[in-house]
């Protein structure tokens, strides 16, 4: 039996990563969940945020998926950790579930010349230090700067990123962010944040790289598939995008068209319904 590679988030970030999954995959059957009816993440408890994303991911599991991704960086952050070590023992051994962090600090470092990394994320990202704690890991001595960005998920959910509003929350959180240090790479750790990318640009200096996670989690994903052929075999191969959301799918087919950069059409899941 295969099944679709399941991609999770808290709403519509993880349509960030599914578009670069797409390009570079474009024959896996991909199955969307957007938890948009508790979305954001960001601010909840560990508590709240492992139990929404183990909900999420069981169902995933539920409907074939033998593979899913937390596209999220807070569910990563704050439920991923628990969910391999606690939960996935008790179920069939062949499943996997990955999250965003590790594809990209393992790599971070190679695109910083000063060693000076600044980390944009949800107050839930930056509260759990995953960040700081696995750039250690990969790449001793890099100076890890964070700033949480408690507004920028709302604006991008409230479609007001390319509007006026926004300039006020992204040049507020960059300024405080470069004051810390001689930053010369800018991760948005947070897959809703590539939508504010113009944004950003507008207030950082020439010469700060700015680093969006979808080509990173991509190009991951394609070498852990070709590490783990014993993975591969069990997806299917049908080139087939499937989007469901906890909310509703109006919103969601409305939204969505500008994370995923093509028409979206959802389905409506009762996750209380059982
Ligand atoms: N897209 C999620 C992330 O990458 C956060 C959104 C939320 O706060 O729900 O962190």
């Amino acid at each position: 039996m295969s099944g679709p590679i399941g991609v999770f988030d808290s709403g519509y970030g993880g349509l960030t990563v599914l578009k670069e999954f797409v390009q570079r995959m474009p024959h896996w059957d991909y199955l969307y969940l957007g938890d948009n009816a508790r979305a954001p993440y960001g601010p909840r408890s560990f508590e709240s945020v492992y139990e929404y994303t183990l909900e999420c991911v069981e169902w995933l599991f539920g409907q074939g998926c033998p593979l899913v991704i937390l596209a999220c960086n807070t569910a990563s952050a704050k439920a991923l950790r628990t969910i391999q070590q606690k939960d996935l023992p008790g179920m069939d051994p062949a499943l996997r579930v990955l999250g965003v962090i590790r594809p990209t600090t393992e790599v971070i470092g190679n695109y910083s010349a000063t060693g000076n990394v600044g980390i944009l994320g949800t107050a839930g990202t930056v509260i759990s230090g995953s960040y700081p704690i696995e750039i250690e890991r990969f790449f001793p001595g890099t100076r890890v700067y964070q700033e949480a960005c408690p507004m920028w998920v709302p604006l991008v959910e409230n479609d007001e990123y390319d509007k006026p509003g926004a300039d006020y929350f992204v040049q507020q959180h960059l300024t405080t962010l470069l004051a810390q240090g001689n930053i010369d790479t800018l991760l948005l750790a947070c897959t809703h944040y590539p939508l504010l990318l113009p944004k950003i640009k507008q207030y950082i200096p020439d010469g700060i790289q700015v680093l969006s996670q979808g080509s990173l989690v991509a190009e991951s994903l394609k070498g852990y598939l070709e590490r783990h052929p014993e993975m591969e075999a069990k997806l299917s191969r049908n080139a087939s995008q499937t989007f469901v959301t906890t909310d509703s799918t109006t919103d969601f087919d409305t939204h969505a068209s500008r994370f995923f950069g093509r028409p979206v059409h959802s389905v409506h899941l009762d996750l209380s319904a059982g």
